[in-house]
């Protein structure tokens, strides 16, 4: 068993935070005054401060070793080389190329990647243009003022999340709405204000085979043709991006009206593909491409900054620490942003099903825990909240702040009062507020215990200069990027996902007894009973 633990760099470590979880953040501070300038790095407008976490100078060397022993440098090679890394489907990882340039050398068994990206991506660019010029128009001669992106996971989470991120960049004459869910009070509601006139509808599947899409596209097209004259209303009203396109072809999408990827880009990383159609066409293609310059400049940060300076390495290695060594078993994602509301929710996937896994890249049982539960909300909301829990619940929960030094919707006064509560959250966090502080501010004796806080809690401050198309492209990558080290570090495989396939077979053999069949003889007795409960 090749218990990545037993590795001398991991014995190390765990012998380390034996010694050092004894310290609190109080003592790391006081005896290291210079904490904030040893640990800060920054990339582009980009600022990362990891001061708050329970470490020292000792332990980043022990942090960089085990990522020397994992051998993240050659496995990040193996990766832009176009390895199949992806060991269980046998596919490349290649999402960094979508956001190269034209003249950028990604080998693909050979091959360039990059004559093809950017085809698909002058596609892109005369499409948005067309929509956006109203010269594109629907089925009896008026031009689109609605897009819905209906897509779920990877084909709807990223976009989801860029477009409200990238609401300051909103092209003023369009609307791009989001359904995902097989719910109907997801897509009903919607189509009840829209004009089937003027409404455009992306199908957004990698595998064009999901149930939630296939059964909201065909219900998108039902609603269409109820008022379209006839069925060549499809071609004028319905676009696909998938990786299939003999299945987009049956759903009756014309190939021209079709933007296509390749398998070599995982879902939760494909919103730099024709799945980020919907970001274009909502912030314009030109921001778009604003998106992939700052997701490129991370990549390239990512390829040649040295270890001690890499940022996506770094949150890598702080997880790490976290959850295999404090014991940390959630991590809260906090944007003191309103805009990146969404940016939690789009994280989950990316984290929890790139290394939620606890078998590893062998295929043997792991004796370590991998990814942590991934949570979160906007500051200053989470206060009024979750966060007594983080103050006074007593468990180490880890957390990433996510500030901008310039607000994208500025009102008088608003701005510093966000980042006065963000910056005092983490600080009060790290250090609370002990008995003698708390009689020293006039607590009554009797609330003194009530009113004590133990801090210690762990945090990474990233602080954007503003938050532009640029800018939200450099964040992203570098949380991709993190994942790809964790899934170094943890050695597992970040890049498959067959833990969601079980749920989905079960659900399509329960399917048949909801629709009035007598239910499968195999079945467990909770499911028999809430089944025969509701026919
Ligand atoms: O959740 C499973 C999953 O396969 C995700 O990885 C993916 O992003 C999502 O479903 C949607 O898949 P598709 O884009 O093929 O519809």
């Amino acid at each position: 068993m090749t218990d990545t633990q037993t590795r001398p760099a991991w014995q190390a470590l765990l012998a380390h935070a034996d010694q050092l979880k004894l310290s609190h953040l109080r003592e790391l501070f006081a005896e290291h005054p210079s904490r904030f300038k040893d640990f800060s790095l920054g990339q582009g407008e980009l600022l990362l401060d990891f001061s708050k976490q329970r470490i020292t100078r000792e332990t980043l060397d022990l942090l960089h070793n085990l990522a020397q022993a994992s051998q993240v440098e050659n496995w990040l090679k193996r990766m832009v080389n176009g390895e199949a890394i992806n060991h269980t489907e046998q596919r490349a990882v290649l999402h960094m190329a979508l956001r190269a340039p034209l003249d950028y050398a990604l080998p693909l068994q050979g091959e360039s990647t990059q004559p093809e990206i950017h085809h698909t991506l002058d596609r892109m660019r005369d499409f948005c243009q067309s929509i956006h010029a109203g010269q594109w128009l629907g089925y009896d001669g008026a031009p689109i003022t609605d897009v819905v992106n209906i897509g779920i996971g990877g084909s709807d989470l990223g976009p989801r999340m860029a477009v409200r991120a990238l609401a300051a960049h909103q092209q003023p004459d369009l609307r791009v709405h989001f359904v995902s869910n097989i719910d109907g009070a997801d897509l009903a509601p919607l189509l009840a204000r829209l004009n089937p006139r003027t409404t455009l509808f992306l199908v957004v599947s990698k595998t064009f085979s999901t149930q939630e899409t296939l059964a909201n596209a065909r219900s998108a097209r039902a609603w269409l043709l109820a008022h379209a004259p006839d069925d060549s209303a499809v071609a004028r009203h319905f676009v696909a991006v998938s990786t299939n396109l003999k299945a987009t072809a049956a759903f009756g999408i014309a190939g021209e009206n079709v933007f296509q990827f390749r398998d070599w880009v995982g879902g939760r990383f494909s919103l730099w593909s024709p799945v980020g159609l919907s970001i274009a066409l909502a912030i314009g293609f030109h921001n778009f491409e604003a998106l992939l310059a700052g997701a490129h400049a991370m990549d390239q940060h990512f390829l040649e900054a040295p270890a001690r300076e890499n940022l996506p390495l770094t949150l890598a290695l702080l997880d790490v620490w976290n959850t295999n060594c404090i014991g940390a078993y959630s991590h809260g994602i906090f944007p003191y942003c309103q805009s990146l509301e969404f940016f939690p929710a789009y994280l989950q996937q990316l984290e929890m099903e790139s290394t939620g896994k606890s078998v590893n890249r062998e295929g043997e049982p792991m004796a370590y825990k991998s990814c942590p539960i991934i949570w979160g909300s906007t500051g200053t909301n989470g206060q009024h909240s979750f966060f007594q829990l983080l103050h006074q619940g007593g468990q180490p929960i880890p957390s990433d702040f996510i500030l901008l030094r310039n607000s994208d919707f500025p009102l008088p006064g608003h701005h510093a009062q966000l980042l006065a509560n963000g910056l005092a959250q983490s600080a009060a966090l790290a250090f609370g507020q002990t008995a003698e502080e708390a009689r020293a501010g006039g607590i009554p004796e009797h609330l003194v215990p009530y009113r004590t806080f133990p801090g210690n809690q762990p945090s990474t401050t990233l602080l954007l200069e503003r938050l532009t198309p640029q800018t939200l492209g450099q964040l992203l990558a570098l949380y991709e990027h993190k994942v790809f080290c964790q899934g170094v570090l943890w050695n597992v495989n970040a890049f498959d996902q067959w833990g969601v396939e079980l749920g989905k077979q079960m659900a399509n053999a329960l399917l048949p007894s909801l629709s009035g069949e007598s239910c499968p003889a195999h079945l467990d007795a909770s499911t028999r009973g809430l089944l025969q409960a509701l026919q």
